[in-house]
């Protein structure tokens, strides 16, 4: 039968090596500065957004979330999970993957790793709203929590906001001298004063902006009232979960509370805490200049962050933008590719079925490449009649 040849769009596979090229190839501030203005760019665009709380699975030791949004082009989710007692087993805490889509076919153009793009974009949507919200002339931050996501925060900070003095302080010393080595080797670093602090309070203090990025599955009280001064922002990551929180809700009643979507945070953020009808501003007004952000120099500003889908799916454009333009990736057959796509049934037509699996067979060159096998067989070695 003589039917014209189908243009097949291909799924885009990222692995980690391929975020750590995009990172290594143009620098990694250049990196958080633009998935930056990505996320402020589609904070921007709100409304356009079909936006909904993510799901999340509960069980004794952690959490996995399905974080699904979409414009009336593109749609995307994030896998992600949050185990504080990973690292203990040589396990991230957060890990994570992701998918950008075509609305139009429900094609999916993009399947992407987010464990490191999770760090970066997180890092990123942290500075868009201290620069929204943070005193000017904020120099001094402390950084409670050392694990994975703290250098990323380290240096968005210090390059975004101005800081120029970092007071580290975690309950696993060897956290807080990992991040402090990772920042003294890094180029990116220089002129950053670090000190280490043997307490959160000795941290806290003199801190202009606080970020706390703890990871323990528990009502945790890392932050009371009286330890911030006043005109303090605090940068609330690590309080992302139901029974999940890091800050005393006397520090939420006297401050300004920011959110990125409030369904979501109020029952995952430190918000969870506080009445219904507590009020909080969500982030984008304030980007958009449709509220205002600090009310003076002396309020204390919370951005009381959880991770919102609209993030995953500004990283995962910004991802899959520079991974075309850098040629990185490969070509995931995740879809089959069928000459007649009513006739899925062609996948395990008996000649056809036991011919892909001899070609599969134990010992068949293709076990070697597993990526290619089905696009070998189904693209040129074994098209059907
Ligand atoms: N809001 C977001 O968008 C977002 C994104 C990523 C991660 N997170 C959250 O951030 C947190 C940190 O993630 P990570 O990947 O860095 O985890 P991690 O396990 O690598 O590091 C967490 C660190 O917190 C320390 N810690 C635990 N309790 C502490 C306490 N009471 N005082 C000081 N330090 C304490 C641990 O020792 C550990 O070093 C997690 O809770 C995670 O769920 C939030």
């Amino acid at each position: 039968m003589n039917t014209p040849t189908a243009v097949h769009p291909q799924t885009l596979f990222l692995s980690p090596q391929d975020v750590t090229s995009i990172v290594s190839r143009q620098g990694m501030l250049k990196t958080l500065q633009e998935m930056a203005a990505c996320i402020q760019q589609d904070f921007l665009r709100w409304k356009s957004f079909d936006k909904s709380a993510r799901l999340a699975s509960h069980s004794k030791n952690g959490v996995i979330e399905l974080m699904p949004i979409a414009d009336a082009h593109t749609y995307s989710f994030k896998y992600v999970n949050g185990h504080p007692k990973n690292t203990a087993q040589g396990l991230s805490t957060v890990m994570a993957f992701g998918v950008l889509a075509d609305v139009a076919t429900g094609m999916p153009m993009l399947v992407s790793e987010l464990t490191l793009t999770t760090a970066l974009r997180t890092a990123a949507t942290s500075a868009v709203a201290a620069r929204a919200l943070a005193r000017p002339g904020s120099r001094v931050m402390a950084l409670i929590g050392n694990g994975a996501q703290s250098e990323f925060q380290a240096l968005a900070f210090h390059h975004f906001l101005g800081i120029e003095e970092i007071h580290l302080y975690d309950v696993d010393a060897a956290a807080s001298t990992k991040l402090m080595r990772n920042l003294q080797a890094n180029p990116d670093a220089a002129g950053l004063r670090l000190r280490a602090c043997a307490s959160t309070a000795e941290a806290v203090r003199d801190a202009d902006i606080v970020t706390t990025v703890t990871a323990d599955k528990t009502n945790a009280t890392i932050i009371t009232a009286g330890m911030l001064k006043p005109g303090t922002h605090l940068n609330a990551v690590g309080g992302d979960c139901p029974g999940k929180t890091e800050i005393h809700p006397d520090v939420l009643a006297s401050a300004g509370v920011f959110v990125e979507y409030e369904p979501q945070t109020r029952m995952e953020g430190d918000l969870q805490q506080m009445a219904p009808d507590f009020a909080v501003t969500e982030l984008w007004q304030v980007l958009a200049g449709e509220a205002a952000g600090r009310d003076s120099g002396a309020q204390v500003t919370m951005f009381d962050s959880v991770g919102f889908a609209l993030e995953d799916f500004s990283a995962l454009r910004y991802l899959y933008d520079k991974a075309q333009r850098l040629g990185l990736g490969a070509a995931l057959p995740l879809i089959p590719q069928l000459d007649n796509p009513k006739d899925i049934y062609q996948l395990v037509r008996p000649a056809f079925a036991t011919a892909f699996g001899q070609l599969n067979a134990p010992g068949s060159p293709n076990t070697d490449r597993p990526h290619a096998h089905q696009a070998t067989a189904l693209n040129t070695e074994l098209t059907p009649t």
